[in-house]
């Protein structure tokens, strides 16, 4: 882990200078970027928190520091400018500090580029950081941000190809090398090139046994490769590593997880999750461990299983984001925890909030993905929550090949494919049932090694079609 951190002259050195004089500012903006990287909180420096309030008590008028706060805020909370006032407020005065300080073209940018993304641009956002990276190709934090903000708005391409424009400025003396290749990993591996994808991630660990986001990224490779078994005996072999990136290491439990579903080992997945994936979200109660606990019992839910109690302590978690509608994945995974929890009003709050949005901004030619794909989505998870499958079919099915641009992953979104298929499968519809079959063919063709699609291809051979 990267732990030399860099001072004023350290940072210039790098070529990457910043516009504060502050040592302790440069050091602790260092301390932010490697846990940010890393995933993890370290707690020489009382982790992410604590390191931001020290860089700014150092130097509060450090503009490319509070960008950086400002941004790390907005991808925790899943609110942004347009949705909360100490967000607005806290961008605002980034403004004016820009303004009234004599800062680089490089942190201009970064700031340009962090007020976009609060206010919900995200595209411009990202080619702002882009442009960072044509001149400043190892400006670790642009990379990282493009790499965050391809991925919620289901970028793959993008996500792979910005990290292999700056790779070859890189070698393995550099901090955060192997995160880098962590993530570049995972723009491969979503863009279908598992073999280099698997390459990647493994020289990462090589030079970073601790980045998460190899492991991470490896998880990937087994889960489209069928390798379930294998995802399990490797992340049960290097539990002592990733296990230490606390930041992260929910998401890495619940590809653990999902392992074990695909493989019917439903026991073995509650285990994890009980052990693992529930205790981190209810106390760390970010928005990763949200989609992660939600996802996870919804899945098992559609295998058939009874998870019992358990979602009534994730409606607490997803209480406070009933009306965020930011970013798309998370909503979807809020209302998933509502319908779980049986809590019709609050899912009435999230749906008819979600309706007001988008109508809202209709108007506006702004709402997107939210009423392209997302309405319909939500809509349709409600219906089948109704009983009503056959509408859930006809709601998702002529927008499913838009539900990438809800962001996430593959892995993630295929809890969209798996509900799909159930809802076809239990429609009263004839031509359901045979879109069903459809659906499973096309999956086996994608998934030759899952289990759980010949589990899901056995019940639809069981059902009378015409
Ligand atoms: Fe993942």
């Amino acid at each position: 882990m990267h732990s030399q951190w860099r001072d004023c002259q350290a940072w210039s050195n790098f070529g990457l200078p910043l516009s504060t004089t502050s040592n302790e500012a440069a050091k602790m903006y260092d301390a932010v970027v490697a846990q940010y990287v890393g995933v993890y909180s370290d707690k020489s420096v009382g982790g992410i928190r604590k390191a931001l309030g020290t860089m700014t008590d150092a130097d509060p008028n450090f503009v490319l520091g509070s960008a950086l706060a400002n941004i790390l805020s907005v991808c925790g909370t899943s609110q942004n400018a347009n949705t909360n006032d100490d967000i607005r407020k806290s961008i605002d005065k980034m403004m004016m500090m820009m303004n009234n300080n004599n800062i680089t073209a490089r942190e201009r940018l970064h700031v340009e580029a962090v007020k976009c993304f609060a206010e919900g641009d995200m595209e411009t956002a990202c080619s702002k950081w882009e442009t960072i990276l044509v001149d400043h190709p190892t400006d670790i934090v642009a990379i990282k941000l493009a790499h965050d903000g391809y991925f919620f708005t289901g970028r793959s391409e993008q996500m792979r190809d910005s990290t292999a424009r700056v790779l070859p400025h890189w070698n393995k003396h550099m901090p955060f090398y192997g995160n880098l290749l962590g993530n570049h990993a995972f723009g491969l591996v979503e863009t279908n090139l598992f073999k280099e994808a698997e390459d990647t991630a493994r020289e990462g660990l090589d030079v970073n046994p601790y980045d998460a986001w190899s492991t991470h990224s490896l998880n990937h490779v087994m889960e489209y490769t069928g390798r379930h078994k294998e995802g399990i005996q490797f992340l049960n072999s290097t539990l002592g590593t990733w296990d230490k990136c606390d930041i992260f290491a929910s998401h890495n439990y619940w590809h653990w997880a999902v392992f074990h579903i695909d493989r019917g080992e439903y026991e073995e997945a509650l285990g994890i999750y009980d052990q693992d994936i529930a205790p981190r979200a209810l106390k760390i109660k970010g928005m990763l461990e949200i989609l992660d606990a939600t996802s996870f019992l919804y899945r098992l839910e559609l295998e058939g299983q009874n998870v019992g109690d358990r979602w009534q302590d994730i409606i607490d978690l997803c209480r406070p984001h009933v009306e965020d509608h930011v970013i798309m994945l998370n909503d979807i995974h809020v209302l998933m925890g509502c319908l779980g929890a049986r809590h019709t009003d609050l899912t009435k709050k999230l749906m008819d909030t979600l309706r007001e949005y988008v109508s809202q901004h209709s108007k506006q030619h702004k709402s997107g993905v939210f009423q392209d794909v997302g309405l319909p989505l939500c809509e349709a998870f409600v219906a089948a929550d109704d009983g009503d499958y056959a509408k859930a079919v006809d709601l998702l099915h002529p927008v499913r090949y838009k539900v990438v641009n809800i962001g996430g992953s593959h892995a993630q979104r295929d809890v969209f494919n798996l509900f799909l298929i159930d809802a076809a499968l239990k429609s009263p519809e004839n031509r359901h049932r045979k879109l069903a079959r459809c659906l499973l063919t096309e999956r086996k063709a994608m998934r030759k090694n899952s289990p759980l699609t010949d589990r899901l291809i056995a019940r639809s051979l069981a059902l009378h079609v015409d």
